[in-house]
């Protein structure tokens, strides 16, 4: 018997980041949207702990640990009972690309262990074991459009009825999110305690319509992102040109995202940018979060 769920990439439409607080965490007030990316997960029970990866060529699936490190096995650690797990995943998201690919796996080894054991336990429960995983893991079960407080975990869902087109040209070698963040502090050692909030985006998202959407997209941690990464101020400019209504940073990178105005335009971003960057991604959201596509 196997259970597998699929669990979605994120972007964050507004990622406003603090100063570091105690713990060494920032304060985040984002705006997450899950698309339709996915990574699917395999859970079955097993006389030992294994886990195999695959994926397409651009996810660099050499690189992804296959040991206890790996965060689906670290969720099972935290909730099994003994029982040992074979785990399968199969990678869509790029890898170490600011699109919460890990949290993604992290999510959808929660969801999985729950269904294949039939315990059934509450959306609190889950929640509370998916922040003690990651900052991302919570908003990778609720999925949707949401708003993100505290270092991330505490999310809130928000109505969107909008369909919303975009590209996503992922970059062939990661970027390292607590780098990101530490280039941020460097670059800006007075940021303010309370990070700067989504208003203008959350009344754009309401309209539904993507040029007032486009106007009010801000990322914290773009300017990090591109200081580390000059080439990717680059790919922003190109894909704007090539008629996209705004180009930013995934989260803390590399993978950068387009917002267009519609599938034919998506469309043809891609088609532009495919000319020059290897891997072209165009993807619809919101989309669900984790979910069981084929129980056992
Ligand atoms: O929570 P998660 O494991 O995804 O975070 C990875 C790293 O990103 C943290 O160790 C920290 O360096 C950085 N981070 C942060 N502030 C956040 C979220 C993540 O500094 N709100």
């Amino acid at each position: 018997m196997s259970v597998t769920v699929r669990a979605a990439a994120k972007i964050n439409l507004h990622l406003g980041v603090g100063a570091p607080r105690e713990d060494g965490f920032h304060p985040l007030d984002t705006v997450y949207q899950a698309i339709d990316l996915y990574d699917d997960l395999t859970l079955s029970v097993a006389g030992e702990d294994s886990l195999t990866v695959a994926g397409p060529p651009y996810v660099d699936v050499d690189g992804i640990p296959t040991d206890a490190s790996n965060i689906a096995m670290r969720a099972l650690a935290e909730v099994a009972c003994g029982d040992a797990h074979a785990v399968r995943i199969s990678k869509r998201v790029p890898v170490a690309g600011g699109m919460a690919g890990g949290s993604a796996d992290g999510a959808a080894a929660l969801l999985a262990h729950d269904r294949l054991h039939v315990l059934d336990q509450s959306d609190e429960v889950l929640l509370a074991q998916a922040a003690r995983l990651g900052s991302d893991v919570p908003f990778s079960l609720v999925g949707g459009t949401a708003r993100g407080r505290g270092r991330g975990e505490v999310v809130e869902r928000i109505e969107d009825l909008g369909t919303w087109w975009w590209v996503v040209v992922p970059a062939s070698v990661g970027l390292s999110t607590p780098e990101v963040y530490r280039h941020f502090d460097r670059l800006h050692p007075d940021a303010p305690a309370q990070p700067a909030e989504p208003t203008g985006l959350l009344a754009a998202l309401a309209t539904g319509e993507p040029v007032r959407l486009a106007r009010t997209l801000h990322n914290d941690l773009e300017e990090p992102a591109i200081d580390l990464r000059p080439e990717l101020g680059t790919l922003i400019e190109r894909g704007e040109a090539e008629g996209a209504l705004r180009g930013m940073v995934s989260g803390s990178g590399p993978t950068c995202v387009f917002l267009c105005a519609g599938r034919d335009e998506a469309m043809a971003v891609a088609a532009g940018l495919s000319a020059t960057y290897d891997v072209v991604l165009p993807a619809v959201g919101p989309v669900a979060g984790a979910h069981v596509v084929h129980p056992g």
